[in-house]
């Protein structure tokens, strides 16, 4: 087990360059295993979600060549199994991506339900809603399996009572391969939604309107190969923005798509940020403390939930009061817990966090007690004065790729070690100083 170990209080200064979205890559490696023909993935963010997905894709039986840490080849032939249940399937969300998947491709599919991060209940009533308009039976049978099971596929009209980023992309990819049409209204319109669609049309799908809240899909008998580079990490690209802004840095963060980074980049102006956009990269400068201001999460173009404790943690560094709330999941403020034992001031009362801004953290250890969370904490570490030990950063791992590497690269004080290596956490103390 890793812990990371932070010296606060330099500011970051450079360039970081952001890899592909994970969210993005869950759907489209889901939705590679409906070809018999190969299919190449580029821009692969090389983190632990990722990775379990593509294991778990080899053990349903398809040819899983992975060429480097950020591209693989993944062809579906040779798939023998729509049994999905093991270990590690289950502490990841994207999982659910092979329900969708399989059932378009072989009108049979069983998965382990799906975990992810702790940040609410998180149903998927409106995943299994799209299955069974599709025609599905879909049933959660023992062992927590969702089995989902349909004579033939055929194409409905689904209107999603909540806007669901997995229940759009589950149900996109089994339509690709129903009989006829398929229409999802209320739909999520997630940068990762346009990019599993362009990708599912890159293989001979017909789907028009994703990024809009009507998605109109016509089902095709078969998928074929394709080459495909997924787009840039929004919520990693977001994460260095707030680092960059809470160490009064001058970061460029390069490899994004500047318009997917809107709500964040407003937010930040508003506060009293520069942020600069060229054609694909942004660069954040922030030369004194910032100012204070109200943050809603919403689906997107409103401000990501999964930004939600980075803007917080800036927030609660800033002049005055600010307000944020949590419109998306019930349960994601579990990390104010966390940062109060740096001495952030921040009450929270139902979905809402009222922030009252402090000059600067202490340095103290802390637990990452979701993915999302424990980068805020790291944030929270490079701006704190002395040292700050944050566990539990296998949490962090899922979704970020060398995450302390960037940050070092960008002049912080970090280091990953061994929870239990003391000579480590020493050597750095002295190293640092
Ligand atoms: C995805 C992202 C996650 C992000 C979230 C919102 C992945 C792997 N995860 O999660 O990082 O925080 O989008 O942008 O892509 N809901 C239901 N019934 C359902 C499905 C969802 O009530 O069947 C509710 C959820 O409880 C939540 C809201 O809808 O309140 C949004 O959830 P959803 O967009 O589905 O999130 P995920 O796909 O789980």
């Amino acid at each position: 087990m890793n812990q990371y170990i932070i010296k606060g209080g330099k500011p970051l200064v450079g360039e970081v360059v952001i890899g592909g979205a994970k969210n993005a890559a869950l759907g489209i490696l889901a939705g590679a295993i409906m070809a018999d023909e190969p299919v190449l993935i580029e821009n692969l963010p090389n983190v632990n979600d990722v990775n379990v997905l593509i294991d778990a894709i080899a053990g349903i039986g398809a040819i899983v060549e992975r060429i480097d840490a950020h591209t693989v080849r993944i062809n579906g032939k040779t798939i023998e199994s729509v049994y999905v249940d093991y270990e590690y399937i289950k502490k990841i969300r994207g999982s659910y991506y092979l329900l969708g998947a399989l059932l378009g491709k072989y009108n049979d599919a069983q998965v382990a339900l799906p975990g992810g991060c702790n940040i609410g209940s998180r149903p998927i009533d409106q995943h299994k809603k799209g299955f069974e308009a599709l025609g599905a039976v879909v049933k959660i049978e023992q062992g927590g399996i969702i089995s989902a099971h349909a004579d033939e596929l055929i194409g409905s009209h689904i209107y999603l009572d909540v806007v669901s980023v997995g229940a759009t992309i589950n149900i996109m990819l089994a339509a690709s391969m129903a009989k006829g049409k398929t229409i999802i209204e209320n739909a999520a319109k997630e940068p990762h939604i346009v990019d599993v669609a362009n990708f599912l049309n890159s293989m001979g799908a017909n789907i028009k309107g994703a990024g809009t809240d009507v998605i109109r899909i016509k089902g095709v008998e078969k998928l074929h190969k394709s080459e495909y580079s997924i787009i840039p990490d929004q919520i990693e690209a977001g994460t260095f923005m707030i680092a960059a802004a809470a160490t009064k840095g001058d970061v460029l963060i390069k490899n994004v798509i500047p318009k997917h980074l809107d709500a964040i980049s407003a937010k930040l102006v508003e506060i009293g940020c520069e942020v600069e956009e060229f054609d694909d990269s942004v660069r954040v400068v922030a030369k004194e403390r910032l100012g204070n201001t109200q943050v809603k999460t919403l689906p997107y173009p409103g401000f990501p939930t999964d930004m939600q404790p980075q803007i917080a943690t800036l927030l609660a560094l800033s002049k005055g009061t600010s307000v944020v709330t949590e419109s998306i999941f019930e349960n994601r403020f579990k990390y104010v817990a966390e940062l109060a034992r740096m001495g952030a001031d921040i009450k929270v009362e139902g979905n809402m966090a009222v922030i009252n801004g402090v000059e600067s953290f202490m340095g103290a250890a802390v637990s990452a007690p979701d993915l999302r969370a424990g980068a805020a904490l790291v944030v929270a570490g490079l701006v704190a004065e002395g040292f700050t030990i944050l566990d539990q950063i296998e949490y962090i791992e899922r979704g970020y790729e060398d995450f302390e590497g960037k940050f070092i690269a960008l002049g912080a004080s970090m280091e990953k070690i061994d929870v239990n290596d003391e000579k480590a956490l020493k050597k750095f103390k002295l190293r640092v100083g």
